[in-house]
């Protein structure tokens, strides 16, 4: 579906992924409320390998908000040195722990271990990151029982909620990771009618990305490349969302670095009638969904 040829004013071309994220919370937070009554808290626990500065920061961020939702969480912070075999004990005591209702292992795991072997330990019922395989078939087969990946579908929620259009909609995604690429173009070829697009996926591999990049009504960059999409890949009107997080260099900077998304946002903002801003687009709404997730969880637990 071809987005407006006019585009609108500055701030309401920015998708305040912040603002809606607080709409979701609430809703999550009166469905903790209705299990509060019930004498059940949802429990969310944490297991971070190694010290992996952006994953502290992350998960310092997701217990933070759980805690302010009323949820009970623990965060098992364990050396780089730990083993596969140390992690899936963990896991497997947390599996069967009937007070734990999510568990949530942040990536990246330190080599040697096995995320794919690690992720598919984790109960499929406890599985709020939506890693397991079992949840994987289930999201490829249109399935609503599984648990959906938090940040792809936070960025479902956040272009439906911001009327965006997707049916038939020419959807370009950049990245083909387990985390983000893959299950955000299952999210949205789905035949649904919060769905329902035509997805490319682009990815290393991909000849001419930026004609098919021209091509996208929607945009959606997880490639990790710095300020990859710039304003003449962009089709006038499209709508951008930018999943990048990069650490990149920057003399001006107390710090002596910066964080940039995978757009060129400065340049886009002329061309798009929506773009997500960066910080404050994508991630809060990672955040979201796992809380979403997670009381989920808890209410199928007790049912
Ligand atoms: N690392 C980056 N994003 C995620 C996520 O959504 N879940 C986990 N477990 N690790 C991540």
């Amino acid at each position: 579906m071809p987005q407006p040829d006019t585009i609108p004013s500055v701030p309401s071309r920015l998708i305040d992924g912040r603002s809606i994220a607080e709409e979701i919370h609430q809703a999550t937070a009166d469905r903790v409320a209705a299990l509060g009554r019930r004498g059940i808290q949802p429990r969310l626990v944490f297991v971070r390998v190694g010290e992996d500065p952006a994953s502290r920061v992350y998960v310092g961020m997701k217990q933070k908000t759980s805690e302010r939702l009323g949820l009970s969480s623990e965060t098992f912070v364990l050396p780089s040195s730990t083993t596969e075999e140390d992690l899936l004990a963990l896991v497997c005591r947390l599996n069967q722990d009937p007070s734990v209702h999510g568990i949530l292992i942040q990536a990246p795991l330190p080599p040697p271990i096995r995320e794919t072997h690690v992720y598919a330990s984790v109960s499929p019922s406890k599985d709020v990151d939506g890693f397991h395989p079992v949840n994987v078939g289930k999201l490829m087969l249109g399935d609503s029982s599984g648990f959906v990946p938090c940040t792809p579908g936070g960025i479902h929620e956040l272009l439906t909620r911001s009327g965006v259009s997707l049916s038939g909609a020419e959807v370009v995604v950049l990245g083909r990771g387990n985390i983000v690429g893959k299950p955000m173009a299952a999210i949205l070829i789905q035949k649904d009618k919060r769905a329902n697009a035509t997805v490319t996926l682009c990815h290393s591999g991909t000849r001419e990305i930026e004609t098919h990049c021209k091509r996208a009504d929607i945009l959606i960059a997880a490639i990790g490349v710095p300020r990859f999409v710039k304003a003449g890949m962009v089709k006038r009107g499209a709508v951008v969302v930018d999943v990048g997080v990069n650490r990149i260099p920057d003399p001006a900077s107390k710090t002596g670095t910066a964080l940039v998304g995978d757009v060129d946002f400065e340049a886009l903002l002329p061309v798009v009638s929506k773009i997500t801003p960066n910080p404050g687009g994508v991630g809060p709404m990672t955040i979201a969904m796992l809380m979403r997730n997670t009381v989920r969880a808890a209410e199928l637990a007790t049912a």
